[in-house]
């Protein structure tokens, strides 16, 4: 009698630990079938509403939404300023690449112990398949992606969608787009604290007289568009949620830009810096926070390889500068910077405690 009670015991809690593991491992979904359960028929009502219904981002940033959809979707917007919960904002990293992220273990290391503080979305080819480990921020954040091709409105459509899914997140309140060749300048709380506490969005946006400027200016723009108003500005933007709402909602700029603004005319370069310009001059900063070097002479930035990272160059891309923020001068122009080939990854790894710790690197720029 105790034998086999003994085993009726050892038999209920196998039986236990192989529903908890099945669970576990996903094959079914334990609280939906308790739910199933108490939930007696008839009648039953289906989902409770609740509020995190609303407020929780997707778990997975794959869907089968088309633009239009999407961008429908990522417009709605919330017409009480007050949000009824406590909201931590994050920043959304939006990552605009063909295919590999080869700075991604520097990110990483930026990214870590942060969570719940940032969000990634990355943009690639269609049929690009990344391999990031399970362990990287990076990995499972790749958007549904489309052909974008550099200088052309598909370039536009590439980071409109990027701002649209990261839009699908309540908590993303300011959205910056990075190449893969971008690396961050200083720690995570000082880039967090400093685009966070921002008045302003950090758009590049003037007014070039020259050919490279006023000369790409199409006169069918008009009405829309007058050649005063038109602007330039890289393509490297920072936006806050408001702003990305009103780049992802256009139509009334968008046909004229597609239409009147082809090479040698650079969309990416005047779009949103022309419509920004118009519509909301008093919310952005006209400057970029991304660091690039054009020395060099040339169409194309200087790129950075292994040779080239030493502390004195570090040092240089972050030097004080003179630059305002939030109606104050500050000496923090930069948080981001371009363009950096892979090889120069090691030696960004070897500066990372120093660069992410930037306290180190200050003290001794001053000696
Ligand atoms: C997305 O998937 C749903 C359900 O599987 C389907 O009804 C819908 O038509 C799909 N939408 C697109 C644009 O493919
Ligand atoms: C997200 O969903 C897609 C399609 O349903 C799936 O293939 C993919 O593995 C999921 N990704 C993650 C990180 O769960
Ligand atoms: C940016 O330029 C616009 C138009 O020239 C101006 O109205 C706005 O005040 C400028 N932004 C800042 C922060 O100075
Ligand atoms: C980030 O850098 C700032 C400025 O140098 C420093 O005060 C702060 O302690 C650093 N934070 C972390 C987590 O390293």
């Amino acid at each position: 009698m105790k034998i086999i009670l003994l085993f009726t015991l050892f038999l209920a809690i196998g039986l236990c630990f192989l529903i908890l593991s099945m669970h576990m491992a996903g094959f079914f979904d334990l609280d939906a079938i308790i739910k199933r359960a108490r939930c007696v028929p008839p009648p039953c009502h289906g989902e409770e509403i609740t509020l995190d219904r609303w407020i929780k981002p997707p778990t997975n940033v794959t869907h089968n939404m088309t633009d239009e959809e999407l961008f429908w979707r990522a417009s709605l917007l919330p017409q009480v300023d007050k949000y009824p919960y406590e909201r931590v904002p994050k920043v959304a990293f939006m990552f605009l690449t063909r295919g590999p992220l080869p700075l991604s273990p520097l990110w990483d290391s930026f990214f870590r112990g942060h969570q719940g503080k940032y969000s990634i979305y990355v943009h690639a080819l269609p049929n690009y398949r990344p391999d990031f480990p399970s362990t990287s921020a990076f990995y499972g954040r790749q958007i549904p992606s489309q052909v974008a091709e550099w200088g052309k409105m598909s370039m536009c459509d590439a980071e409109r969608r990027l701002l649209a899914n990261a839009l699908l997140d309540m908590a993303n309140e300011r959205f910056v787009l990075l190449s893969e060749s971008c690396i961050p300048l200083y720690n995570f709380s000082v880039i967090y604290d400093y685009l966070i506490h921002s008045r302003h969005s950090f758009v590049g946006s003037f007014d070039d007289p020259g050919r490279d400027g006023r000369g790409r200016y199409n006169p069918n723009m008009v009405p829309q568009v007058h050649i005063t108003q038109w602007r330039k500005g890289a393509q490297w933007f920072e936006v806050d949620r408001k702003l990305a709402v009103f780049l992802v909602q256009d139509t009334k700029y968008y046909p004229k830009f597609k239409e009147f603004c082809k090479p040698a005319c650079y969309v990416d370069e005047h779009y949103f810096p022309t419509m920004l310009n118009i519509e909301l001059p008093q919310r952005i900063a006209n400057r970029s926070v991304t660091w690039v070097d054009w020395s060099r002479g040339g169409s194309h930035p200087a790129t950075f390889g292994r040779d080239d990272i030493t502390a004195a160059f570090l040092k240089r891309t972050v030097e004080a500068k003179n630059c305002v923020y939030n109606d104050q001068s500050t000496s923090i122009c930069f948080l981001f910077a371009r363009k950096f080939a892979p090889s120069a990854l090691e030696p960004l790894l070897q500066f990372a405690p120093i660069l992410l710790g930037f306290d180190h690197y200050k003290s001794n720029s001053q000696t």
